[in-house]
């Protein structure tokens, strides 16, 4: 951790990045950014209305946008969206920007995790568990290709599993 002074966490809806990440910066006294939250907070409209109304296509240049910001600053803990590593620029930042952790999970922990979430419009239409393995099979090798470290969140708690990522950096 001596020079890459950020972390981000990548991986798939419900691997627990966001809780995960405020244990992180908790412990290693770090703000904590979510880049959802900060779409939402910038746009002032949640996710499932940018998604109705600009498609999932202006969601992404929204946070292309948002995650070159964040990626500017130094000292943070970023949970990205799920999606967001479908973009070589995006890839590409954060490699260049910090330590990149992804967090793998099971898809059944994924389909527990993300139920009445409406924050996931991708969810909302077809059957979820269908819908995560078809994004599991397009994204994984993308999620692998950017990380610098791979962490399994299944049987641990989001506290054991920060304090695993710190053991490991
Ligand atoms: C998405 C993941 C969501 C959110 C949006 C799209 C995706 O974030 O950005 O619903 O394409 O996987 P989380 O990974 O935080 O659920």
């Amino acid at each position: 951790m001596a020079e890459k002074r950020n972390i981000f966490l990548i991986g798939p809806m419900g691997a627990g990045k966001s809780t995960i990440g405020r244990h992180l910066a908790e412990e290693l006294h770090l703000e904590f950014f979510d880049s959802d939250q900060e779409i939402e907070k910038r746009s002032g409209a949640d996710i499932a209305w940018i998604f109705d109304l600009e498609g999932e296509e202006g969601f992404r240049l929204r946070e292309e946008n948002i995650i070159n910001d964040l990626t500017d600053k130094q000292g943070i803990v970023l949970a990205t969206g799920g999606g967001s590593v479908v973009s070589k620029n995006v890839r590409n930042r954060l490699s260049a920007r910090g330590i990149v952790v992804y967090l793998q999970t099971t898809i059944d922990k994924q389909v527990a995790r993300t139920q009445r979430d409406k924050r996931r419009p991708l969810l909302q239409k077809d059957d979820p568990e269908t819908v995560l393995r078809n994004l599991a099979e397009e994204r994984n090798p993308l999620y692998e290709e950017a990380a610098d470290y791979i962490v399994d969140t299944d049987d641990q708690s989001a506290r054991a599993v920060a304090n695993q990522i710190i053991g490991k950096i």
